[in-house]
């Protein structure tokens, strides 16, 4: 894996790989945590990669993907539970990391509501379970609904009954009254549980929140009777009136209700007085008896909070500011090299078992050859050169990406005798030459498929969930068919003639361990399904490398068709050739210039020996038309053409695949729904009841697009007192005019 690239050195291209990779790495984590209470990363981890995503997206609002991950709140709710839609959704929280981030947030508020005066939040502990939204209805408890992925949760009613910290009845509250706040395990609790669970010879868990988790969405409630679950309430749901005018209000009438409350709640007047909350809280932290992750900063003043409403997924009048990722020390044992999908040859550190932030890590990614030996790619030193040796003493910590990572090295605890690490320059899979090309951080296989293990990753991408998403034919199955004698999996196409050849074979497949009538006759019809597939997911599953999620559904919706497609890519490939040769070219007159220097000159001898050519009309034409669709580049397009165009070392494998497809879906048009939606909108003179910022926000969440002038492509001009020119503007256009009021009552919202 390569070294985490800063986000203000990403081209558009390099955003949109990152976007894609890093939806799908929270997709999977989102799952993992939700859905099997087992994660595979940290908390802070998890965040540092949602951090990274947000990041990305505010510097290239354009490439925020349709499925981002930023308007995501958990995974979808497991099998086996009832479902409960919410009546509001449960929402996450933005994440601030430093206190700058918090000075930010107050300022950010003040500019969105355009209020000067005194401004209160309150500043209680974020606590680390799960949360849980209680129904009441005349004052009884009548459903319980965990966050499931925001919008529908799990009914666990049942399970909600037995813990004693949740009433079954309240008196004098609103009829309708939604308690929302965390389930959560003490330590003393969690410890004694997991002792038993020890002598009974049962499963352990890895912290107080997964046993929260896993103890209440048991379907049998009699053991999570058993569980020593608690619950703080700290927000709430649906209401038939409101509990309070403020936050501390509202928290201290669900208090008054019987609910357990944050004894370390306080209200605050600045940012100053926030960070010095945060401080008292952090400091009791290890001697609560409960797990916080953080502290949750909230505006106090609820018509506030209206006023500053929600993001796709958050609220925009809270933040939680989170404790810091913890680092743990252990011993290198050794460094392997795993070949990837595109014969990446990458480091992996095997490290002695140590837990870090709960969870037990025996893994770390050391990226590449520069990284261990203490280089960074341009050749200066990083950790002041120190390089990683097998033996050493390093530092482990989990953030910004699924492998945890090391930070640095004890040099006085270093072992005599230790040599530095030689990376190896032929693959170990394969034995294929391991050639780094210039400007490239990572040394690759040279043996393409041949190499077993770039085929095997190549067919784990082709299979995976945002790829073919064959059910029972994961990683795992992959790794056991490709060496397979009697059934093997070398290509795409094998998938699908799998179920013909085990019918013609003697010895079949369900009669292996493992196997069975049962799950075979599942596996073929999952197989048998994916003859139907969509051609963004075509396209993403062949692992072309540079080719992300987002560029194959920008391919598809451009192409719209495979053959319409590959059409496109025969023509443009003397184009891509000539590419490649420029880039030769110019890599050889780098070298000579050296690294830097006489950037002009390079750049005029590559648009020369691309003029030189003697590229046909068609192919100008067709790779023209690539690199015309937004999203797609020259480095993608090469890759793309190179590995698919007819001759190229993959169309043959590619077109025994096409022939086992029975229909490549195009891609659906994009659907809406409010009255504004797909409206170009432009705002102009003083608005009375919001500020810009908040009507534009408004109007983009209902799926309007504010644009900052009048054009003959705006649909509507929002005016208040004082609007000028962009008024005559839109008169000049024949642009519909409104004021504020009929906007809101436009809009649908009072
Ligand atoms: S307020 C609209 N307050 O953190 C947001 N959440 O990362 C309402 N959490 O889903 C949530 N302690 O499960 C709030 N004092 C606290 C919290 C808290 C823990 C959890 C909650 C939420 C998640 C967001």
């Amino acid at each position: 894996m390569a070294e985490l690239q800063p986000v203000s050195e990403m081209s558009e291209r390099d955003a949109l790989q990152e976007l894609a990779r890093l939806a799908k790495a929270l997709l999977q984590a989102n799952a993992a945590y939700h859905q099997l209470d087992a994660p595979q990363i940290s908390d802070a981890e998890y965040d540092a990669l949602k951090r990274r995503n947000l990041e990305i997206e505010a510097r290239f609002p354009a490439l925020k993907r349709d499925d981002s991950p930023s308007d995501q709140v958990g995974a979808a709710p497991a099998e086996g539970f009832g479902k409960i839609r919410h009546a509001v959704a449960m929402l996450s929280l933005e994440n601030a990391f430093e206190d700058s981030d918090v000075a930010d947030f107050v300022a950010r508020i003040r500019s969105y509501l355009g209020h000067e005066g005194a401004l209160a939040f309150t500043a209680e502990p974020k606590i680390d379970g799960l949360s849980l939204s209680l129904r009441y209805e005349m004052g009884v408890l009548v459903q319980a609904a965990t966050r499931g992925d925001g919008e529908t949760g799990e009914n666990v009613t049942a399970n909600a009954r037995t813990i004693a910290d949740i009433p079954h009845q309240i008196s004098g509250a609103p009829d309708v009254l939604e308690v929302r706040g965390e389930v959560y395990m003490a330590h003393a609790d969690f410890a004694a549980l997991n002792a038993r669970a020890e002598a009974a010879g049962e499963k352990i868990f890895a912290n107080p929140r997964n046993a929260a988790a896993g103890s209440l969405r048991q379907l049998d409630a009699e053991i999570t009777r058993s569980r020593p679950l608690r619950f703080f309430a700290y927000a709430w749901g649906a209401v038939s009136e409101p509990l309070a005018s403020t936050q501390s209000g509202a928290v201290a009438r669900l208090r008054a209700l019987g609910f357990q409350t944050n004894p370390l709640t306080r209200l605050c007047s600045s940012a100053e007085d926030m960070l010095a909350q945060y401080r008292v809280i952090e400091a009791q932290r290890a001697t609560l008896g409960y797990d916080i992750d953080g502290v949750v900063y909230k505006v106090d003043d609820l018509a506030l909070q209206r006023r500053l409403g929600f993001r796709a997924s958050t609220p925009r009048w809270a933040i939680a500011h989170k404790f810091p990722a913890e680092l743990a020390w252990t011993r290198l044992e050794a460094i392997d090299i795993q070949v990837g999908r595109t014969g990446a040859l990458s480091p992996v550190a095997r490290l002695m078992p140590v837990t870090v932030g709960g969870v037990v890590v025996s893994n770390a990614t050391l990226h590449n050859e520069d990284y261990i030996a203490g280089r960074n790619s341009a050749g200066a030193p990083i950790r002041e050169g120190r390089d990683f040796r097998i033996g050493d003493w390093v530092q482990v910590y989990r953030a910004g990406d699924v492998i945890p990572k090391l930070a640095d090295i004890d040099l006085a605890r270093r072992p005599e005798g230790t040599v530095p690490y030689v990376f190896p320059e032929t693959c170990p899979q394969c034995g294929s030459p391991a050639i780094r090309e210039p400007g490239d951080s990572a040394r690759r296989c040279t043996g393409g498929l041949i190499c077993p293990a770039q085929a095997v990753e190549k067919l784990k991408h082709f299979v995976s969930r945002n790829a073919f998403d064959i059910e029972g034919l994961g990683a795992k199955q992959i790794e056991m068919f490709y060496p397979d004698p009697l059934l093997p999996i070398r290509s795409p196409a094998d998938i699908f003639t799998l179920a013909a050849r085990d019918a013609a074979n003697l010895a079949k497949l369900a009669n292996r361990d493992g196997f069975g009538k049962r799950s075979t006759d599942k596996l073929f019809a999952a197989i048998e399904d994916r003859r139907r597939i969509s051609l963004e997911r075509l396209l993403f599953g062949l692992g072309i490398r540079h080719l992300g999620e987002v560029a194959a559904k920008d391919l598809a919706r451009h192409y719209n068709s495979w053959p319409a497609l590959i059409e496109a890519v025969d023509a443009a490939l003397p184009a891509a050739l000539a590419h490649l040769q420029a880039d030769a070219a110019e890599a050889e007159e780098r070298a000579i210039a050296g690294q830097q220097g006489r950037r002009a000159e390079i750049a005029k001898a590559r648009a020369h020996i691309l003029d030189a050519l003697d590229l046909p009309e068609a192919a100008r034409a067709a790779w023209a038309g690539l690199l015309a669709i937004e999203g797609i580049g020259a480095v993608l397009a090469t890759s793309l053409v190179t590995t698919l165009a007819q001759g190229g070392h993959e169309r043959a494998a590619v077109d025994a695949l096409i022939a086992e497809l029975r229909e490549i879906i195009p891609p659906e048009a994009r659907a809406t729904q409010s009255p504004v939606a797909g409206l170009t909108v432009v705002f102009t003179g003083t608005l009375e009841k919001m500020t810009r910022a908040e009507a534009k926000a408004r109007a983009e969440a209902l799926g309007a697009k504010v644009a900052g002038s009048v054009s003959a492509k705006t649909d509507l001009l929002v005016a208040g007192p004082g609007a000028g020119s962009k008024a005559k503007d839109a008169e000049k256009h024949g642009v519909r005019i409104i004021d504020e009021d009929a906007w809101i009552a436009l809009a649908g919202e009072a």
